[in-house]
């Protein structure tokens, strides 16, 4: 349906005015993910040729970049300002794969709100988020901005995000756009380096990687971000197949489709022509603002005058932009983004900073917890050991531009803040890595891999004194923030060697270890796995840092997190995701190599961790699954119920999860996929019977002929702890 006033304004729009809308400028003022940027934008602002811009933030920034268009500008149209608000604003909380394993859909859509509340406080009106990206292949760094490897609980996120970063009304000024991204099929690139070629069958397309895309858009998300990738052979910028037959006609979006940083011009590189060539290719694909390249900007008057595109191509394209900027209030009030007091009242709140705290602690995952080791009690003499255990700056994670690392608080800080009874004595041990190029790679932000100008030898004698002399150690090891993110790649994904000798160290002087693993992916870790008693994986936990993870390891939370992504053995077995097909011939279930069966000669096909793994300081014990129905027709749901029992000795949370085989259908099933979850609060020694409901949509699938179809058979439903869960009950679909 289309708006009047903005139909009245394209009215009065030259040509000059409508390609103006279409380009989208940074200033310089954020972080630079490619080779150009913007110039001379003051006077594109005032000549009408921009039509959003980021990297500027903060009222009265905003305000002169805002003034500039409105008053200055022929016609006055409004800026949209956009950010990468990937995991807080100023209170940064945990990376999103972290925030994913909390499994928690309110406390995602919590996180979103808070940080709309923040970003538009500070002029924010468009966020660049949700990145909803499956992510199989662990290599990948940007796997650490995904919520996983799941389609299903990625598009429960990806819901949740977009209903919190844009409420009810956009035009609030506590809401902003929402953008989608990458689209698509970014997470899939060839052997995790970024930006590479995909390749893909349209089946596993839509059953495995679109839909949380597809949920973000039913979710009403104002925007759609185009990914770097080719996807069948075309780069997603210029994909009409993409952007116009599936995202606009079949799943009916209606917003603008934004490029991501020069990826319009970088089709060039792919292989596609010139910049004129490539501008209008993706005009015509469904294009509609160019970030930073200015490809539209500068050649498609050439292509209109040449017959290249059409007018009637650039007036849809430059509707959709100004039907954002109005359904965002802008043109009502373009300053209602900029109210100088609300950094002071909205942003770094103590609200904001205890949710960031409880978003952190509910985000970890406990791996691994011998005799009990975990909790800690709050008055031992504790040797707080790792070049992680006292660094400010590897606190926030990846991308979190807006964040300020100087406000983390270390964890050596949150254990002495909660345990002031406790002896708590620090050594740095190793540096994160002793590989000094390395460390020139990943310190361009900022100093994360500093090496220290003691000898390595030292740092580790130190350690292992300070560990005799204790009762307990906490190791914090793991990856520094930019060794996960973009352009952050690994083909080596272990803990670094420095910090592999370090635990192997502490372990040999015989005193209880306690590992607290921080990164941005899954790790490679079969032997450091079997050395401490307990492991606490903590991702990069964000502002709170420290205070979450000794909530933790003292007890004030028991840990519930449960792995989104697939823990592998070695980097042989990537891909690897639990929702792997059987093949006409499966390994045996017991892990066993056979010959002539799909496995390998040197290691097991199944994982070191699976997806959905996490334990608790308690135990919960699942028994009695019963289906509501043992045979249902097209159209109907089937419920499963189960019953879980806290047996431990804590009051804990669970999250309980179903998962279904379809057991027979037109094209080969997965072992079983997720399709449904609860998370539970059980107090010591209590039980619940928890009931988790199937919809007719969760048996369907997309067949050979892309129809989202439920064919009629025999289901298994598997309901346990995580994507091994034993307890299972068949139906039928008639
Ligand atoms: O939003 C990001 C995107 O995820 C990667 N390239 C740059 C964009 C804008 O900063």
């Amino acid at each position: 349906q289309r708006i009047p006033e903005v139909e009245a304004l394209l009215q009065k729009m030259t040509i000059e005015e409508k390609i103006g809308q279409l380009n989208l400028l940074t200033p310089g003022g954020g972080v630079a993910t490619g080779e150009v940027v913007s110039k001379n934008v003051e006077a594109k602002i005032k000549a009408g040729e921009v039509g959003g811009l980021f990297g500027v933030a903060g009222p009265d920034k905003v305000r002169v970049a805002q003034e500039l268009a409105v008053k200055e500008s022929r016609l006055g149209i409004p800026l949209l300002i956009g950010s990468d608000v990937i995991h807080g604003y100023k209170t940064t909380y945990p990376i999103p794969l972290g925030l994913s394993a909390s499994w928690d859909m309110d406390l995602v859509k919590q996180a979103a709100q808070m940080a709309a509340r923040e970003a538009t406080a500070d002029g924010i009106n468009w966020n660049f988020s949700p990145m909803v990206d499956i992510a199989r292949d662990p290599r990948w760094g940007r796997i650490a901005e995904t919520g996983g490897e799941d389609p299903y609980l990625g598009s429960k996120i990806a819901e949740a995000m977009v209903k919190g970063y844009q409420g009810d009304d956009l035009a609030s000024a506590h809401t902003m756009l929402a953008c989608v991204k990458h689209f698509a099929l970014y997470g899939a690139a060839e052997a995790g380096r970024d930006y590479h070629s995909v390749d893909m069958s349209k089946i596993k397309m839509f059953n495995q990687y679109l839909p949380p895309y597809k949920a973000a858009v039913d979710a009403g998300a104002a925007s759609v971000m185009t990914s770097f990738n080719d996807v069948d052979g075309v780069p997603a910028t210029g994909n009409k197949w993409l952007l116009t037959d599936l995202l606009r006609d079949r799943w009916g979006f209606d917003g603008f489709v934004v490029s991501d940083y020069t990826s319009l011009n970088e089709m060039i590189a792919h292989g596609l022509g010139d910049l004129q060539a490539v501008s209008a290719l993706a005009l015509k694909a469904g294009l509609d603002m160019d970030m930073v390249g200015e490809g539209f900007l500068t050649t498609l008057k050439k292509s209109l005058d040449e017959g290249k595109v059409t007018e009637e191509e650039i007036t849809n394209a430059c509707r959709r932009v100004l039907e954002a900027k109005y359904i965002s209030g802008l043109f009502e009030d373009p300053y209602r983004y900029l109210d100088s007091k609300r950094p002071e009242t909205d942003i770094l709140t103590a609200e904001n900073r205890a949710l960031a705290r409880k978003l952190a602690a509910r985000s970890f995952v406990l791996l691994k917890n011998e005799n009990q080791l975990l909790p800690l009690q709050k008055n031992k003499k504790i040797a707080l050991i790792g070049p992680l255990a006292d660094s400010r700056n590897n606190m926030l994670g990846t991308w979190a531009p807006t964040g300020d690392v100087s406000l983390a608080v270390t964890i050596q800080e949150g254990f002495k803040n909660v345990a002031p009874n406790a002896t708590i004595q620090y050594a740095k041990g190793a540096n994160i890595s002793d590989d000094a190029e390395f460390a020139k790679k990943v310190n361009v932000f900022g100093p994360r891999i500093e090496i220290d100008k003691r000898s390595p030898k030292t740092l580790l004698k130190e350690a292992v004194d300070l560990a005799k002399n204790s009762e307990v150690v906490v190791a914090v090891v793991g990856e520094a923030t930019e060794m996960s993110g973009e352009a952050a790649s690994r083909t080596d994904i272990s803990i670094p060697d420095s910090q592999k000798k370090l635990i192997k160290a502490l372990v040999e002087t015989g005193k209880p270890v306690a590992l607290v693993l921080m990164s941005g992916r899954p790790l490679t870790i079969p032997e450091e796995f079997e050395l401490p008693a307990a492991i606490l994986q903590v991702w990069h936990p964000g502002v709170e840092a420290g205070n979450a993870i000794a909530d933790v390891i003292f007890g004030d939370y028991n840990p519930s997190g449960k792995l989104t992504a697939t823990w592998p053995r070695s980097v042989g077995q990537i891909p690897i995701y639990h929702s792997v097909k059987n093949t006409g011939r499966p390994a045996p279930e017991n892990d066993e190599f056979q010959k002539f069966r799909s496995n390998y000669l040197d290691s097991p096909n199944s994982p070191l961790l699976p997806f959905g793994y996490g334990l608790s300081y308690t135990k919960f014990a699942y028994s009695n699954l019963k289906l509501d129905k043992s045979s249902i027709g097209q159209g109907e749901s089937i419920s499963a119920t189960v019953t879980v029992a806290n047996t431990g000795n804590y009051d804990g949370e669970e999250v309980v999860q179903l998962y279904l085989r379809d057991v027979v259908r037109s094209i080969t099933p997965p072992k079983r996929e997720l399709k449904g979850f609860q998370k539970v609060f059980l107090k010591k020694g209590e039980k619940k019977e928890i009931t988790i409901t199937l919809s007719p949509d969760d048996l369907k699938f997309y067949n050979s002929q892309l129809d989202f179809v439920a064919e009629s058979g025999d289901f298994e439903v598997f309901v346990g702890t995580n994507s091994d869960a034993e307890l299972s009950k068949t139906f039928t679909l008639k």
